[in-house]
């Protein structure tokens, strides 16, 4: 078994999947860590659609220029929030978003975010919302396309440590 540190270390974002589709219990268990993520006030405003219909998934590939991978993926799992549970909602599904990515990756996954949610246009989310049937209270936060990786990126560069850590008292 992986230390966690080992699966932080090695996650990439895969964007190009095998044919061979999951079973969905997999993709179950990913949403399932997503909703151990800590959140402001416990609030856990998360809320999420799978879909696994081809017709949809390639609607929902089209929702920005940057969303084209997921029509690969034999599955997309749409997050979605609730802001009148917390003052910090982004922050929230950022953190049960990361969680998915890394069981994802944990169980063999590969998995992507597909960006939906902006600050400044609500344009992204009404596209998703022709889509797939959406509850009006809820922020369409982003598509997450999984399936069995095809590509194998290389390690991560990351920031050097001394210039992202800048002062020490
Ligand atoms: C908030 C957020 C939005 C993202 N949106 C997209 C996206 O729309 N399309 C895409 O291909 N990747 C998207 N990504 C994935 C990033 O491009 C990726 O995490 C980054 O390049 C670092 O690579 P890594 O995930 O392999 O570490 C997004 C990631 C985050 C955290």
């Amino acid at each position: 078994m992986k230390d966690i540190f080992d699966i932080i270390k090695t996650r990439r974002s895969i964007r190009k999947y095998k044919k061979e589709v999951p079973p969905e219990d997999m993709i179950k268990r990913c949403i399932e860590a997503a909703l151990y993520a800590p959140s402001a006030k416990n609030s856990q405003p998360w809320y999420f659609i799978i879909v696994k219909d081809k017709e949809k998934i390639k609607q929902l590939s089209k929702a920005q220029p940057y969303t084209e991978f997921l029509e690969g993926a034999p599955y997309v799992v749409v997050a979605l929030a609730d802001p009148a549970k917390s003052n910090h909602w982004l922050e929230d599904m950022g953190c049960a978003l990361m969680l998915l990515l890394l069981e994802a990756h944990s169980l063999g996954l590969g998995a992507c975010w597909g960006a939906i949610y902006h600050p400044d246009s609500q344009e992204r989310e009404n596209y998703v919302r022709r889509i797939i049937d959406i509850p009006k209270n809820l922020r369409v936060i982003a598509c997450m396309g999984i399936g069995y990786p095809d590509e194998t990126p290389p390690p991560k560069k990351i920031k050097d440590f001394n210039e992202a850590v800048i002062k020490v008292y």
